[in-house]
């Protein structure tokens, strides 16, 4: 059994679950961060029983214990999804607080490294509120004592995933899809598998250590191409139509209608459709060499997960599948 112990936050989320059962496979014993209003459903037990720490990173007490005899901590956490728009506005102050807090908590355990996913996108291409906040965290987390490895990923594809969501129900429910024009921007989406290999394999990879590194899969494509690319692996016929001038909240709302995303959530995301999300460099393929999976199989993926049985690996916060489908 490996013997780093590791500090998982966001462990309800859609990435964090996830990466829960791929370090129990591979090995490893983890300790959650869990928030104290919520409580850690899995539905498939692990091999290992998690270890559960409850605590807030908006509270910085809460998180000595949680760090106490860790050497690795991912960083898997962000505060978007207020239902409204008006509850998500204050999402970039809340990350900017959670990042110092646990930055200074780490650094005061001696923590060795984190591990954060950030978003793609840098800071001089007039980035949306959501990808500077993103950008922002990770320089926070880059400025202590402790080694932060950065991934920065565009789109990731997986049931359950927000971006994703909102391309499966738009699809399946709309036979002409009238969209933004920002639905045309190019962004380079990755598969959650390779995510999850990526964000598994800097562990034991100390080249990753305090690096910044892009991950994205083979292909180069817009919001529209993966709209299209849903209907044609479903056999849905659909008509993907750009529409000038949708101001993004009216954008959010429709979604919001449309979808179970909620516009506080949808907001945000659509906002930062409007940045090219394309890897600038692709150092991360010769230091975790995988195979890319495509995102034709990306989205089958995500559809034989829902026919195995969907929601398995959901967090609360993030499922947007309907109650009869989890
Ligand atoms: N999904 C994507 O397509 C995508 C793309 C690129 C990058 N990323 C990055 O991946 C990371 C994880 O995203 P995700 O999609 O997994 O998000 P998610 O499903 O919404 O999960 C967010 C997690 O953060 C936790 N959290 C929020 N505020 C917290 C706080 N104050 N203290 C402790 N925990 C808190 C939530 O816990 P509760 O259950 O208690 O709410 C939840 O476990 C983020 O850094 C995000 O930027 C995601």
């Amino acid at each position: 059994m490996p013997s780093k112990k590791i500090l998982l936050t966001g462990p309800t989320g859609f990435i964090g679950k996830r990466l829960l059962y791929k370090l129990d496979e591979l090995g490893y014993h983890v300790r959650c961060l869990v928030r104290p209003s919520e409580t850690l459903n899995l539905k498939i037990p692990l091999t290992h029983e998690p270890e559960i720490v409850y605590g807030d990173l908006l509270d910085p007490d809460s998180l000595t214990e949680a760090l106490e005899g860790m050497d690795t901590a991912y960083y898997l956490v962000h505060s978007m999804g207020g239902r409204s728009i008006r509850q998500t506005l204050a999402f970039e102050e809340k990350d900017r607080n959670a990042a110092t807090n646990f930055l200074n908590a780490a650094d005061a355990a001696g923590l060795s490294r984190i591990i954060y996913l950030g978003g793609l996108g840098d800071i001089t291409d007039n980035l949306s509120h959501h990808l500077a906040s993103r950008q922002e965290v990770g320089k926070i987390l880059q400025s202590g004592q402790v080694k932060t490895t950065i991934l920065r990923a565009a789109v990731i594809v997986g049931a359950g995933g927000a971006a994703f969501e909102i391309v499966r129900y738009l699809v399946e429910r709309l036979p002409v899809l009238l969209c933004p024009r920002w639905v045309y921007t190019e962004s380079q989406p990755i598969a959650i598998g390779n995510v999850l290999d990526y964000l598994a394999g800097c562990l034991e990879t100390p080249e990753t250590e305090g690096k910044s590194l892009d991950i994205g899969g083979p292909q180069i494509l817009s919001y529209a191409d993966l709209m299209r690319m849903y209907a044609r692996v479903r056999g849905l016929s659909r008509t993907v139509l750009g529409v000038p001038l949708v101001p993004f909240k009216l954008s959010a709302y429709w979604v919001s209608l449309i979808t179970p995303v909620p516009a506080g959530v949808a907001l945000p995301l659509a906002e930062g459709l409007r940045n090219k999300a394309i890897c600038r460099e692709n150092k991360i393929r010769d230091l975790i060499p995988i195979p890319l999976i495509s995102m034709e199989t990306a989205i089958c993926n995500a559809l034989a997960e829902e026919a195995d049985g969907p929601g398995k690996l959901l967090s609360h916060q993030a499922c947007f599948l309907p109650d009869d489908l989890k």
